[in-house]
């Protein structure tokens, strides 16, 4: 043991580091070690433009840029874009960190700023500083080079936006590229990288001072309770003075700091102590002989990729640009950026199921290991196995190899960027050629797999079984898959994807290998296999048609928040930050379906900066969170329903300690029962709710199905979604002498106002709720909103002090029902032709564990989308609600279209396929006409289905791809394509309240100011991203014929908007803007007498003149529709193309075109952006977001961002179309538009029909019968190739007569999927 030494020479951190932000130093003490860089910004600094939404480093949201000094003491800076919530302030020593707010403001915008308000990129805006800063870091660090369009869009792996469906934000970017070829606005690099003054079209010379910047830094404290919690902090400088503190803590959990990117995976604290590793130079270290590549163990991915990529031109180290391949799709840009190799395989080895890439790039290098205090050199297969407390890793040592080696390493994937791999396969050989026909593999090859078990490394019997053998014998490469197959023996884990999968996968990845070896010598169209679908560049093109003489109407503008919202300014609730604020969290149930014995809240309530811990009993009014009869309990009392149910508030000082303790909360559980979690579950145990529901019936549906020439019949699954809106749910309360003024990030601000006053024991009178905008709602925040908004509001009720309630990502995920699952028997009968004659639906909706309004509403609305836009004679739909342990269902947009459409869509398929007829004919065949009567009753009026399919099949070009998909199928083994095309028809009633329960108005209420004659409006409708203030704006300004420059929207609020409506089901917009045309239309009466007595009067010196007069220049509206009767119909037809790798279920969405009827949109820009956003929210639905529960207790297993996988930039389509339908006027609509938010979803499922029509092509050349298949949805990567049903017995490298005769044992039975 080494005596103790005083701390600097430990180096411990002595008092504090030094970090600059935007320019202004900060010295942050030791104290701070469990700080974030996102919590110091935010909650210190208060810099809230930089926004957090998962604190894991999957979304993107909290990109900084950093300018730090090269820690191998080059001494140059190095230029990074970084995910703050991840990183460690005290990691910052040095650093000069640049956040949105430090680029530019509304009076003095950055480029990157203007350039996504000129492209209409932003919605909810949540999301929007993220990609600003990880854009300003590229053209930092590439300042001076020429940015290609390629580079751009590969920056943006990590970047999450819910709202715009990414294509307006890459065309923004790419106008910073030297080969756009668009001629727009492109940037020069170097210019970019100074701000513009908007003022003179000069760089900023930082002289102006008209416009206040809004951030003026105020360090806030951390709080006493926070800094006694903190570990200390050590930053040794060099290796000895590691090694000496290493000795001294042994045995103690110490986290070695070099990315600290670790933390978003796994959460192996409470850490004794941080030691910082970026302090010794040597750890960064990198030399290089003939035949080894050494490599310091801080390097981060993106510099090992730079190194790879330079030293990949040395003789014998041209494989590393086969890991460079796999190296650059770990984690996204941010993460690579900071994360350390090290670091990486240090959680490989505490964690031996984490499929770490890095790990599989140096074992199939045969790379070494350097570890210290010993120096000792160890393989990768022995480092797996080792203790590595205690020890450091160094550096590793790469070999060089002979350019004959081949090498190959995949990673498949559930999404395109930033996901864990389902597999990965790394392969390494060296083959001789020389005997023709032959392939004979000369050394014993590298067969290196992640994810079949925790020490799972290589498939050692088939490597020895390959060694020497002749690969080209079609008998080789069988008995090689044979022995594979039977080598693998994969784990089960319920958060990964099945056994079954991970072996089929890995097989097919040994098979693409062998064919890359083999070459020539196998067949052509087998060849397909090698390698992996490659992404081009993607595009867009969007088509619309506006009218001058309606302008501001009809006019595309950006968003107005726009700006703001890019630069950091656009304030959100979660941004609230306030000194003395107490904030909150809630104590989660573990167990789905048990009995609460009791809570044990002693321990949570001593941990360090707990104020109070509430339950049940001490909510002072109701405990519900439902008006009027109905309980559903915003804290479990007796019985816990689903496992992620609240428990008990937790109430602190920061958001974090309120966390923690949230944690030592103990319940203790009785009657622990098996969690019912699907519709199939519910259906055995018999748990329904109680609907009252009746059967649904038009004609005589079962007699049809016996005299019918044709009934098909099945089943399928839909599964659930969450919305992942980017600010999760949050509340700010402050108590009032005579109640409570809330801020509350709801979509419906009378419920939550009556929620809270509920559960308060108050009046509504004496709760104001307001809002200004949410970070994206998507129907969640209509009463789901209500379990924050209830519980922050009695925190501050009981402790009279402001109470902020945010809840965390995986909170958010766990508590929140999602949009239902559902499962679905049908039989449809019809002629020989394929003309319908009737339908049968048994319809099951999984509730969830309460009945709340929205899923009887869900299930009563949903008949009203089920014709889509067929013609059906007679009908039997029966509808039940299961009942299950999962949290309560809800409204996701398009609830009830987006599940009825598919369900038609799906029985269309079904008939074609039967029939051996295209999908198209038969759905033309049974297309709605004029007078036809849908199943509830209404007659269709100005039918537009067909001239909006024929108008897409011309500029789709449909025919003719669908011949040249057929030439590629036929030239493809491996590889296919299909192509199909979903219409829709989506009927709008403006719902009076009495039929789907949603009383209320659309309010509005305008203020003209005398004076300047300036406009402020407020209206009951939410700005959740969907653009209705910019519509309020260009209607009111039309109507009242002035510039839109003059108007303003104000947030929404209780006594303004008393009994609003909720803003959901895409209507807001338009009937809010019917409520400001009738304010306008108020206001213009009363000045009508003073323009005509002073006709040359323009619109200031009227109102100047009104208000001399005595004119109230004040107008309300409320409007509440009355009719029941359909209004009218949108239209939209979509057609999607994909391309499918048939071996591993991996696809990529090569073309979509989405025609759109919005009559005359009122802005045309914002409608563009719902129907693309909303086509890439159904991709998400309808292809890679799977939720998925632990069978045992019921626990949420996907909950975050780690293993839930929406869409990201790359999983968009390729070529990206999208028209509006022109020459559309719609009699019935505002100012002849039609609304517009949620009817594109429905039609994504294209996708799956496309998809479904490419694994046909492949299960129509294997063995399978061509029997009908069932579909289920999400159609995800490992469903694909499941649905493909690949088979070893297929994997040949010549077809024909010397096809392979060993008998395979296929074990797919002993395992079972998931
Ligand atoms: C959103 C996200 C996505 C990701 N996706 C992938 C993926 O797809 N594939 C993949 O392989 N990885 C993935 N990762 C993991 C990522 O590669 C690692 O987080 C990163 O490489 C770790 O480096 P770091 O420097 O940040 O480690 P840190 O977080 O600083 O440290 C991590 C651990 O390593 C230890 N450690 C660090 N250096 C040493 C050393 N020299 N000797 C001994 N122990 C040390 C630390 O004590 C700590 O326990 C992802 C991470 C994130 C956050
Ligand atoms: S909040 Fe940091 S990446 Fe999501
Ligand atoms: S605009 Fe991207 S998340 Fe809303």
């Amino acid at each position: 043991m080494s005596p103790s030494l005083p701390d600097h020479q430990n180096g411990i951190i002595a008092h504090c580091v030094s970090v600059t932000v935007n320019g202004v130093h900060y010295s942050v003490p030791n104290t701070y070690s469990e700080v974030s860089l996102n919590d110091f910004l935010r909650h210190h600094l208060h810099l809230t433009g930089t926004k957090v939404t998962c604190r894991e480093g999957g979304c993107g949201v909290c990109t900084v840029h950093v300018s730090l000094p090269d820690p191998a003491q080059t001494g140059h800076f190095l230029q990074r874009s970084l995910n703050s919530c991840l990183c460690p302030i005290l990691s910052c020593d040095g650093w000069q960190i640049t956040t949105v707010e430090g680029i530019g403001h509304q009076g003095q915008s950055h480029p990157i700023q203007q350039a996504l308000t000129d492209h209409y990129a932003t919605q909810c805006g949540y999301c929007t500083p993220g990609w600003i800063m990880n854009m300003y870091s590229l053209l930092r660090k590439e300042k001076g080079k020429r940015l290609t369009t390629q580079q751009i869009e590969d920056n943006f792996d990590g970047n999450f936006c819910r709202c715009t469906g990414y294509r307006p934000i890459l065309d923004a970017f790419k106008t910073f590229s030297r080969d756009e070829e668009s001629g727009l606005g492109i940037c020069d690099v170097e210019d970019a990288d100074k701000s513009y003054c908007k003022k003179s079209g000069k760089s900023c010379v930082k002289v102006c001072t008209s416009w206040p910047s809004a951030f003026i830094p105020h360090v806030s404290d951390l709080p006493p309770e926070a800094q006694l919690l903190a570990p200390a902090w050590h930053k040794p400088t060099s290796l000895a003075q590691l090694y000496r503190h290493a000795e001294q803590k042994a045995g103690k959990n110490v986290y070695y700091v070099v990315g600290h990117t670790g933390k978003g995976l796994f959460d192996d604290g409470p850490y004794d102590a941080y030691v910082d590793l970026k302090g010794i130079a040597q750890l960064y270290t990198v030399t290089k002989t003939d035949t080894l590549l050494s490599v310091g163990a801080n390097t981060s991915l993106t510099d090992l990729i730079d190194i790879f990529e330079r030293q990949a031109a040395a003789p014998g180290f041209a494989y590393l640009n086969s890991l460079v391949s796999l190296i650059g799709k770990t984690a996204h840009v941010a993460v690579r950026n900071v994360g350390s190799w090290a670091g990486n395989l240090a959680m490989k080895n505490r964690h031996k199921d984490f499929s770490s890439d890095i790990f599989v790039a140096f074992t199939t290098a045969n790379a070494k290991l350097l570890l210290g205090p010993d120096n000792q050199l160890c393989s990768m297969e022995g480092f797996l196995t080792l203790e590595l407390r205690g020890k450091v890793i160094l550096q590793v040592e790469l070999p060089a190899y002979s350019d004959d080696f081949a090498f190959r390493l995949y990673k498949v994937m559930p999404r395109a960027t930033n996901a864990y791999a389902y597999c990965q396969g790394g392969f390494r050989a060296l083959v001789d050629k020389q005997t023709a026909g032959k392939v004979i593999m000369m050394v014993t090859p590298a067969l290196v797999f992640a994810n079949i078990a925790p020490t799972f490394v290589h498939a050692e019997e088939t490597e020895n079984y390959l060694t020497g053998q002749d690969i080209a014998d079609p008998q080789t490469l069988a008995t090689a898959l044979d022995i594979l197959n039977h080598e693998l023996q994969p784990s089960q884990d319920l958060a990964q994807s099945s056994a079954l999968y991970r072996r089929s996968l890995a097989v097919s990845l040994f098979y693409k290998f062998i064919l890359q070896l083999v070459g020539d010598l196998a067949d052509i169209r087998l060849r397909s296999a090698v390698g992996a679908i490659v992404r081009p560049l993607s595009s867009g093109t969007q088509s619309f048609e506006t009218k001058a003489e309606n302008w501001p109407v009809t006019k595309a503008l950006p968003k107005l928040e726009s700006l703001v919202q890019c630069t950091g300014e656009a304030k959100f609730i979660s941004d609230i930050e306030e000194e003395r604020m107490l904030h909150a969290a809630f104590a989660l149930s573990t167990e789905g379906s048990a009995t609460i014995a009791g809570i044990d809240t002693t321990v949570a309530s001593k941990f360090p900066g707990v104020i109070r811990i509430v339950t049940a009993s001490e909510i002072p009014g109701r405990n519900s969170l439902q008006i009027g009869t109905g309980i559903e309990e915003m804290l479990a009392s007796e019985k816990c329903l689903y496992a992620g149910q609240p428990v008990a508030l937790v109430i602190a000082v920061s958001s974090n300690i309120a966390e923690e303790a949230a944690k030592l909360v103990v319940i203790h559980y009785a009657d622990v029962k098996s969690p019912i979690l699907t519709c199939e579950e519910a259906i055995g145990a018999n748990s329904f709710f109680d609907l009252g529901l009746k059967d649904l019936l038009v004609g005589d549906a079962e007699s049809s199905m016996d005299s019918a020439q044709v009934v098909v019949e099945g089943q399928f699954h839909m599964g659930a979604q969450q919305h992942f809106h980017t600010e999760t749910m949050v509340t700010v309360s402050y108590p009032t002498e005579d109640g409570l003024d809330v801020q509350a990030g709801t979509q419906f601000v009378d419920n939550t106002q009556a929620v809270i006053a509920q559960a308060c024991g108050l009046s509504k009178n004496q709760v104001n709720v307001s809002v200004r905008r949410n970070g994206g709602g998507f129907g969640a925040k209509e009463d789901r909103i209500n379990f924050v908004a209830a519980a922050s509001a009695v925190g501050a009720y009981l402790l009279r002090r402001p109470v902020k309630m945010h809840l965390s990502l995986w909170d958010n995920f766990k508590i929140m029902g999602r949009r239902p699952p559902y499962y679905v028997k049908y039989r449809a009968a019809t002629d020989g032709e394929g003309k319908l004659a009737a339908v049968i639906l048994e319809i099951y909706l999984d509730a969830g564990c309460t009945l709340m309004h929205g899923n009887e509403r869900i299930l009563s609305g949903l008949p009203v989308f089920l014709n889509n836009v067929y013609n059906v004679p007679a009908w039997k739909i029966t509808r039940f609600a299961c009942k299950t342990n999962t949290p309560a269902n809800t409204f996701f947009r398009g609830p009830m279209s987006t599940e009825a459409v598919y369900m038609m869509e799906y029985i269309m398929e079904h008939i074609a396929h039967h029939l051996h007829k295209s999908p198209i004919d038969i759905r033309q065949l049974n297309f709605l006409k004029e007078g036809d009567t849908v199943l509830m009753g209404t007659k269709v009026t100005g039918c537009g289905v067909q001239p909006v399919l024929d108008q897409l099949l011309q500029s789709a070009d449909y025919q003719s791809r669908v011949e040249a998909i057929q030439r590629f199928n036929k030239a493809h083994r491996w590889r296919k394509r299909g192509i199909a095309i979903v219409p829709m028809r989506f009927p709008v009633h403006f719902y009076p309240g009495d039929v789907l329960h949603w009383n209320g108005g659309f309010t509005c209420m305008m203020a003209v100011y005398h004076g300047d004659a300036s406009i402020a409006v407020t209206h009951g409708g939410i700005e959740l991203g969907q653009g209705i203030n910019t519509k309020i704006v260009q209607v009111v300004a039309r109507e009242l014929g002035v510039s839109m420059d003059l108007v303003r929207v104000k947030p929404t609020n209780t006594m303004t908007s008393a009994n609003a409506r909720a803003t959901l089901a895409s209507l807001t917009s338009e009937l809010t803007c019917l409520a400001a045309i009738e304010c306008c239309k108020q206001l213009n009466d009363r000045l009508r007498p003073v323009k005509e007595a002073h006709p040359k009067g323009n619109w200031e010196s009227t109102v100047e003149q009104a208000y001399k007069d005595g004119l109230d220049l004040s107008a309300r509206a409320w409007y509440n529709p009355r009719s029941k009767r359909e209004v009218y119909s949108t239209y939209c037809a979509m057609c999607s193309e994909v391309e499918v790798d048939i071996l591993t279920g991996q696809y990529q969405i090569a073309r979509l075109d989405c025609l759109y009827d919005c009559g005359e949109s009122i802005s045309p820009y914002i409608d563009i952006g719902q129907v693309e956003g909303a086509i890439v929210m159904g991709l998400g639905y309808f292809t890679s977001e799977e939720i998925v529960y632990d069978a045992q207790n019921g626990q949420n297993m996907t909950a975050g961002t780690l293993r839930y996988k929406p869409p990201f930039a790359k999983d968009i389509p390729v070529d990206f179309r999208v028209s509006l339908l022109k020459n559309a006027p719609n009699p019935s609509g505002v100012l002849r538009s039609k609304l517009v938010q949620e009817p594109p979803l429905c039609a994504t499922s294209s996708v799956v029909f496309a998809l479904a029509q490419a694994i046909q092509a492949a299960r129509d050349e294997g063995n399978a019968d061509r029997s009908w298949w069932q579909k289920d949805i999400p159609m995800t990567v490992e469903k694909v190739q499941r649905y493909c049903q690949t088979d070893i017995s297929q994997m040949l490298v010549r077809t024909g007569s010397d096809k392979a005769t060993c008998a395979f044992t296929l074990l797919h039975s002993a395992l079972p999927h998931r």
